[in-house]
């Protein structure tokens, strides 16, 4: 049996490198390299082109190599009966917390305005006891943002679509708390997983319930924001402004107008990027749990999306 690696807009080749040095016998194939698609079983994954696993009759896992796992899930013909394992890593964690506390410092302490003035005008900044933060998504990722947050002083809600708790985090869940969680939060994260629930969460709607002047930050995925929605709640004053990660087309095509829009914040999808060489173990580890017929890690709940 043989692994197969799909892997678009991302290098492929440190994918190659990282599974050989954990598993030099494996056999691996790179799509589109020939290969026969019987001998496949389990597949490694990102952004596969829709439709091309129904060619593999013997498939049993799809392995997303990130922590999201719609790029597997919005393709309609995805195999019944396959697995779907999804990247839970400490660093991708860690890594996707500092950088959401490192949006929240620079928004609160003016520190990019600064740095793109190049004068010498100091302006008033806000402090931990202004802002009040609240997390859409309460997963991994968003409950060690919650408590990063939370551990640095911060004052945060979490908001998820069934009941969390998490100590020193005021939480909020589904339809009806929903309304709660939006009229106390400054600074507004998403954190949620992209399902067909919460795409076009981020709407008008949702932004007019928030207190005038919230910023937003978007580290999930474009999908969840309704992009005209926010240039009109930035031009009506009713949100301050918006760093986003994430984008419907990625990378962000030249002529959009976030680009221009001088209250929108832009990062290329950098907040936290699985590194090959800390998540192959996990990887493998599920290869050999396949054919030894034992229970996997990290599996998808294929009915929550998730
Ligand atoms: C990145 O966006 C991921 O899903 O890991």
């Amino acid at each position: 049996m043989s692994v197969l690696l799909i892997c678009t807009g991302r290098d492929p080749q440190v994918w190659v490198n990282a599974i050989r040095e954990q598993q030099p016998d494996i056999k691996l194939y790179v799509y589109p390299e020939a290969h026969d698609p019987q001998e496949i079983k389990y597949a490694v994954t990102w952004k596969h082109p829709k439709g091309v696993f129904n060619k593999y009759p013997n498939l049993e896992v799809i392995a997303s190599i990130g922590a999201g796992v719609d790029h597997i899930i919005s393709d309609p013909e995805i195999p019944k009966n396959t697995l779907i394992t999804r990247i839970i890593d400490e660093q991708l964690t860690r890594d996707m917390s500092t950088f959401i506390l490192s949006l929240v410092l620079d928004k609160m302490r003016n520190i990019s305005v600064h740095h793109g003035k190049k004068t010498w005008n100091p302006l008033p900044y806000q402090t931990l006891n202004d802002e009040k933060i609240g997390i859409m998504g309460l997963g991994v990722l968003g409950k060690a943002a919650a408590q990063t947050l939370s551990s640095n002083g911060f004052k945060v809600a979490g908001w998820s679509k069934s009941r969390k708790q998490i100590e020193g985090v005021s939480t909020y869940h589904g339809e009806r708390g929903l309304q709660d969680f939006l009229k106390s939060t400054s600074i507004l994260i998403c954190l949620l997983p992209l399902t067909s629930e919460t795409e076009c969460i981020l709407k008008k709607e949702l932004f007019e319930q928030l207190p005038k002047g919230a910023y937003l930050i978007n580290v999930a995925r474009g999908e969840h924001l309704v992009e005209h929605d926010l240039l009109e709640m930035l031009d009506k004053g009713q949100l301050s402004g918006a760093s986003l990660d994430v984008f419907r087309t990625e990378p962000l095509p030249e002529e959009h107008p976030f680009w221009k829009h001088p209250k929108v914040h832009i990062t290329p999808h950098i907040a936290s990027v699985t590194d090959p060489k800390k998540v192959v173990f996990q990887l493998m580890e599920n290869y050999k749990r396949m054919l030894q017929r034992k229970p996997l890690m990290n599996i998808v709940e294929l009915k929550k999306e998730y």
